[in-house]
């Protein structure tokens, strides 16, 4: 994988992977610098097509364009429809993660494929009303399971509680494997300690973090209280 951090599992602590969603996208040279300087781990890049979601974000060229900014992996996320066609272009931009929603593939083992093939990290992303069971026939094609626990399209919304089981679900599923768990929407300090707890690997933030006025800050709590509880 492209100089990227490789994510190790079994260290008993979640990533932090800020959403610049909720950063001032005229500034992203500077908020990527801050949540940098605050240990992040991941950057997450969500990606909205009008179609999939009610809401337009970004697409392959601010991706180049944060590529070159970033230390720290692109995890994009995929709220496109047909994401299998994008795949390439997304990796080539420099994702080192793409995730797809399941509800938005029609062939989802060959999309995860595609994914490994073009040189990333392949991930599944699950709406609040989607079952893992999805999942079970494309374990062995997998390295992250992305949980909703908003329904996909906005930043700032409230977090969905069922999340907590589907979380533990997932790990019964995964098993042994080196599968990353991760969760996104209305993850704060507060709830971080008990998603790392369920088994959350990877915390996905974005309000908690660029909603503040120390983006830096905002990233050491929310490890601090997902350590903490673990
Ligand atoms: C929502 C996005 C999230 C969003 C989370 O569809 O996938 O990544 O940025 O924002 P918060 O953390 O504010 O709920
Ligand atoms: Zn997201």
């Amino acid at each position: 994988m492209r100089g990227a951090r490789r994510v190790e599992y079994g260290e008993g602590v979640a990533r932090i992977a800020p959403s610049i969603l909720s950063a001032d996208f005229a500034a992203l040279g500077d908020a990527i610098a801050r949540v940098e300087a605050g240990g992040a781990d991941l950057l997450h890049v969500d990606v909205m097509d009008g179609h999939f979601v009610p809401n337009l974000t970004l697409g392959p060229p601010v991706i180049e364009a944060i590529r070159k900014r970033a230390r720290i992996p692109l995890d994009v996320h995929l709220m496109i429809e047909e994401p299998e066609r994008w795949v390439d272009t997304y990796v080539r931009a420099g994702a080192d993660w793409v995730t797809v929603h399941v509800e938005a593939c029609t062939h989802l083992q060959r999309a995860l494929s595609l994914i490994r093939e073009a040189g990333a990290r392949a991930g599944v992303a699950l709406n609040p009303g989607t079952s893992p069971e999805c999942l079970r026939y494309v374990l062995d094609d997998l390295d992250l399971v992305l949980v909703m626990s908003v329904n996909p399209g906005f930043g700032g919304q409230s977090f969905i509680s069922s999340a907590y089981q589907k979380i533990r679900d997932i790990k019964i599923l995964v098993a042994s494997r080196a599968i990353e768990v991760s969760v996104d929407g209305g993850v704060k300090r507060d709830n971080a300690g008990a998603l790392a707890r369920a088994g959350a690997s990877v915390l996905v933030a974005g309000s908690a973090v660029f909603g503040t006025p120390d983006p830096a800050q905002a990233v050491r709590e929310l490890r601090s209280a997902s350590e903490v509880a673990k």
